[in-house]
């Protein structure tokens, strides 16, 4: 058995001046051609599916918030507290029993019934840009749909979901190790005023129930049991922060997609049917997760390579999701039969997977005829790929 850190592995280095979103693509495809494990900074990178999804599923591997969070010298405060509580750290009995008691509230039916909100909202903020022929889709709307939307979905205030994506894209960069070393107060700030937000908004909805999230969430209970006052707003703050900044990024990435294959948008926009493939292919192309994590538990040996207990293994969906036959191409009609890893997969699959590709179907599907000749006005400003990759400014026009 190999030692994972006596293999002579290839390089994949973020911390480089010549690493970019640009270029991320090609340099891991390059990797992958060499080896199906690299070295990085932090972490091992597993760069094939089958792998990917045996960390990910493995019950001898954990997600790694705490001990990144440590190697940046959080240890107390309001992050270490945040970190500590987040369901993608709980294992076990504490996690299976969590997802038991609100697994119910996000089915695909759950999602479903809130696809007439999602329409208004994109309406909405549509009727804003129609008439100009251009905009900067990420303020126009890849920002504020999502967040109108879990606002709605949870029973905010619409007026705040300015606010609550700002808190989203603080409290996400938590899995940003760029950031961790950078931002680390504006990311405490944000978690204090969020946490602060959630405890009202709660109060609120156990005084006066409501025909929301929370109010479902408040009366879960399984076989007797129920969410505590502190994993209520625990798992609300998730929610909030989880559901926001990916969901924008993911549509951004789509829009951009879209404009750089024509042929494909006026496709989509003669057959609305196609916006559930559409949807799982931008997932699968450009997924805003292309990394998650995981630390091994115990010594685990997979494919004749031993990675000791405390090792840290970063799962690449991005190379995972390419996989596939003709893998390097963008197209919503080729038949693709991979399981994405972009949700990632095993006990914390993602919780808000429905009400994401919902939010996206709406979406696109509402866009595409409304917006002929879509083009870019412009390069985009990509963020980075570290944490959750999402656009910083997109300008497109459409005629
Ligand atoms: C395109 C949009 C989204 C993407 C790409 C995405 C991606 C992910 C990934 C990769 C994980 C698993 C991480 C891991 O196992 O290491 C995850 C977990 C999670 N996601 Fe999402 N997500 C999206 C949207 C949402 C939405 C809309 C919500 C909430 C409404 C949400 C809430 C959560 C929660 C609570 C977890 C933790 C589940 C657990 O630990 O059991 N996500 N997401």
């Amino acid at each position: 058995m190999n030692l994972v850190s006596e293999l002579d592995l290839p390089e994949f280095d973020y911390t480089k001046p010549d690493f970019s979103a640009d270029t991320y693509h090609v340099q891991l495809a390059r990797i992958r051609q060499q080896h199906w494990l690299a070295r990085s900074p932090l972490a091992y990178i597993v760069l094939e599916h089958d792998s990917g999804e045996f960390f990910l599923r493995s019950k001898a591997t954990a997600f790694p918030g705490r001990q990144i969070a440590e190697f940046f010298g959080v240890i107390d405060g309001p992050l270490a507290e945040h970190i500590d509580t987040n369901i993608l750290n709980l294992t076990g009995e504490r996690h299976r029993r969590l997802r038991a008691l609100v697994g119910h509230a996000f089915t695909p039916r759950a999602a479903d019934r809130w696809r007439p909100v999602m329409r208004g909202f994109i309406q909405r903020l549509w009727t804003r840009v129609e008439a100009y022929g251009a905009c900067d889709f990420i303020p126009a709307i890849a920002r504020p749909y999502p967040s109108l939307t879990i606002a709605t979905v949870l029973g905010a205030p619409h007026q705040d979901a300015g606010r609550l994506h700002e808190w989203s894209s603080w409290v996400q960069r938590q899995f940003d190790i760029r950031a961790l070393e950078l931002n680390l107060p504006e990311i405490e700030r944000a978690v204090k005023e969020i946490q602060a937000y959630v405890s009202g908004l709660l109060e609120a909805r156990r005084q006066e129930p409501r025909d929301d999230l929370i109010t479902v969430l408040l009366r879960a209970q399984a076989g007797g049991d129920r969410l505590s006052a502190e994993e209520c707003t625990s798992l609300v703050v998730n929610l909030l922060a989880g559901g926001i900044d990916t969901t924008a990024g993911q549509l951004a990435h789509a829009i951009r997609l879209f404009a750089a294959h024509p042929a494909q948008w006026d496709l989509l926009a003669e057959r609305p049917v196609l916006a559930s493939s559409a949807v799982e292919e931008v997932l699968r192309f450009e997924p805003v997760t292309p990394f998650t994590a995981r630390i091994c538990l115990a010594d685990i040996d997979h494919r004749g390579v031993r990675f000791p207990a405390g090792t840290i293994i970063a799962i690449c969906a991005e190379r995972a999701n390419r996989e596939v036959n003709g893998g390097e191409r963008f197209d919503i009609t080729a038949p693709r039969d991979t399981r994405l890893l972009t949700f990632g997969a095993g006990a914390h699959y993602c919780l808000g997977v429905n009400l994401a590709r919902a939010e996206l179907e709406e979406a696109l599907s509402f866009l595409a005829p409304r917006t002929p000749s879509l083009a870019l006005d412009g390069p985009p400003q990509l963020g980075g790929v570290e944490g959750i990759y999402g656009i910083d400014k997109l300008r497109i026009i459409w005629s």
